[in-house]
Formats: structure tokens, sequence, C-alpha cells
């Protein structure tokens, strides 16, 4: 018997409601396979969770955790095409911030030898969201420009370096100030929070506006987005950052983000040839479309043109830390918990 050690979600709170308990796992289903986890990826959506504002999580008590990277432990007896031994990077759904999980083998992506566990812990949930904007809803096209916020962050880092593989010409990233350089580092022309990124969107492009922006804000800052497009730009909604100012839930900020959300006219839509998508991986239904886009984010990396880039490791017993981490908006890249005992 396998005896895991995982992060529990007790109830909705702050971070100090992150418990770690200690339980065998039941036996493998035979078409599953089972992963001794290296390496767990953090992402917004789990703090969203925890403090109980986030739609899609399941009932308290329970794991968070989209995805890890590790190496296969056991395979059921119905499984043909992974191996024992394998190094793999796997969507989990949740449950993800455990020691050991057990996935369908569709879920996995097995990696070369040469591919870091803790980069390719980085990749299925920033890269896949931001590939899925800017490559199969908005075919990006060489030369476009883009407009992306949280611009250091886990989404905002794997935007900026796919819309420059694909040939992005001006690339603008909003982060808080102290994240300048290295915004700039990874292509961007940096805004500052609290700069008017729209004058800055259009003054850049000629008073075009850009061709896509990207908006994991919500709220108001929606709006500014939409308004900073040009004529025929895709605007992608895949957020709500400002429902959670703090550590904890709080009911005025997720009236207001609510309350402020626009409501966009599809005439003045028409007129200016605008599109709005709205975006959620964790609702996605077509398998094979995000299996795809997962196949090409992990042969872009073996291929060095993708570089994840961690920003930090906590151990399994420190999510809280990690979390916290998170919320004082430090870090640039992403957050990784160490799940090896
Ligand atoms: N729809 C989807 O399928 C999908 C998938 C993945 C992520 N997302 C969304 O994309 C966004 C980024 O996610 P991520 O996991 O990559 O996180 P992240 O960007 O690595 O980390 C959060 C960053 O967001 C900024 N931020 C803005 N408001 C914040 C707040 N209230 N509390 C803390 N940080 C705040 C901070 O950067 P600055 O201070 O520099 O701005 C912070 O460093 C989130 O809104 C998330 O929900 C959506």
């Amino acid at each position: 018997m396998t005896q895991r050690k995982q992060v529990v979600y007790s109830r909705k709170g702050g971070p100090n409601i992150i418990e770690i308990i200690e339980e065998e796992m039941p036996s493998l289903k035979s078409e599953h396979i089972r992963i001794d986890v290296h390496y767990a990826g953090i992402n917004f959506a789990d703090l969203m969770m925890r403090v109980g504002l986030y739609g899609a999580a399941p009932p308290f008590p329970f794991t968070p955790g989209y995805e890890v990277s590790g190496i296969i432990s056991e395979v059921g007896a119905k499984v043909t095409n992974r191996k024992v031994g394998e190094r793999v990077v796997a969507v989990t759904g949740f449950g993800g911030y455990s020691s050991s999980v057990d996935v369908n083998p569709e879920q996995s992506f097995v990696l070369d030898e040469d591919q870091d566990l803790a980069a390719a812990a980085a990749i299925p949930v920033t890269y896949a969201t931001a590939h899925h904007m800017l490559v199969h809803l908005g075919r990006i096209r060489k030369g476009d420009s883009v407009l992306i916020h949280h611009a250091a962050g886990g989404v905002g880092s794997a935007a900026a370096q796919i819309a420059k593989v694909k040939g992005a010409g001006h690339i603008i990233g909003t982060s808080s100030d102290i994240k300048k350089e290295f915004v700039e580092k990874l292509g961007m022309t940096h805004v500052s929070r609290k700069e008017d990124f729209v004058h800055v969107c259009k003054s850049i492009t000629g008073g075009k506006g850009v061709d896509h922006a990207l908006d994991p804000v919500g709220g108001e800052h929606l709006m500014k987005s939409y308004k900073a497009l040009a004529k025929g730009g895709k605007l992608y909604s895949f957020g709500a950052s400002s429902v959670i100012p703090g550590q904890k839930r709080n009911y005025f900020a997720a009236f207001k983000m609510w309350w402020k959300m626009p409501k966009f006219d599809p005439l003045r839509m028409m007129n200016s040839n605008k599109a709005v998508f709205g975006v959620h991986l964790g609702t996605w239904e077509n398998e094979e479309i995000m299996r795809e886009q997962m196949q090409e984010i992990v042969r872009m990396h073996r291929n060095g043109k993708l570089e994840p880039i961690v920003d930090s490791i906590f151990k399994l017993d420190d999510a809280a830390k990690a979390h916290i981490h998170m919320h004082n908006r430090k870090n640039r890249g992403k957050i990784l918990l160490d799940c090896r005992e």
C-alpha cells in the first residue's frame, strides 16, 4: 500500500485553514497510472477556491492542485502506453498538492531525460491557458501587438514567451512596479499597474490599439482592456483577480467586481469588429483540442523554444507560506511545491 502526504483545504478561509494529512492510498485502478510527485504547480485559482470564491471547485474538504510532474511508480493492468519509471507531467483536475497521485494516462505527457521536472510542473495551466488564448482562439499572426496583465506571473510570463515565438510585434505588460526589470527581460514594454495602460497601448501602436488583450482582472478593468484594442482586436476575459484583494474572502470586493463587470454591446462590437472570448480551462470540454495544445507546448519546451520560469519552490508542508507569497504579489513566474518525502 502507498502512503501519501497531501494538502487539504479543511474549510474556506485564509491560508491558516490549510492542513497536511497522511493517508493510505486506495489500490490503483486498472486504467490509471500512479505518479510519484516531485513538484506540484500553484495557481491563482487555488487561492480563489480556498477562500470559497471559485465556482468550479469541489465541496470542502478537498485537495487542490491542477498539475504535477514526477515519475510513474505503478501502471494499472489495462494501461499499455505508459511504463514504470517514465518521467511525466500531468494534469490532475484537483488533488495535485500531494506526494502521489493517480491519473488517466491520457492526462500525462512523457518527458525527455533532459526536461527538468521543476520546469515541467510549471507548464500545464499557464502555457495551456496562454496558448489557448493566443494561438487556438486568437490565431495570433506575425507582427500582432499584445497586451498582457499580471505580466510577471505564471500565465503572464508564459503568454509573453508564446507571443514572442509566434513573432508578435509590440508586447505590453502590466505589473507591480517592482517587477519592471523582470517584465522587460521577457521582451515586454512595462506599464505600471498605476498607469493608464489604454493610453500607453494607443501611443505605442500609433493610435490603433492592440490586436490581443489578455485580461485576468475582471470588473471595470475588463472594459479598459477592451478600450485598448485596435479595430479587429480580440479580448480574452480569463480571470477575476480583483475579487480577492487580500488573503481572505471579502464580500465587498466580490460584489464590486461583479457589479462593475462590463456588459458588452454587440452592435458596437460589430462596428469595430472586436471580439470578446470567455476563457476557462477548468470547464473546457474538448479534451482532444487541449491535449493537442499540451503536446505542442511540451514539444516547444523540449526544443528550447519555451522556458518556464520558476519563481520559488516551497516544501509541501509550507503550502500556506507559498499561498501567502502569491497573495503578497511577490512571484515572478511560477510557484511550485516540492512534494518529495
Ligand atoms: N481562465 C483560466 O482558465 C485561467 C487559467 C490560469 C490562470 N487564470 C487567471 O490568470 C491570472 C494569473 O494566474 P496565475 O496563476 O498565473 O497567477 P500569477 O499571475 O502567477 O500570480 C498572481 C499575480 O497577479 C497579480 N495580482 C493581481 N491582483 C492580485 C491579487 N488580488 N492578489 C494577488 N496577486 C494579484 C500579482 O502581480 P502584479 O502585482 O505584478 O500585477 C501577482 O503576482 C489569475 O487571475 C487566474 O485566475 C485563468
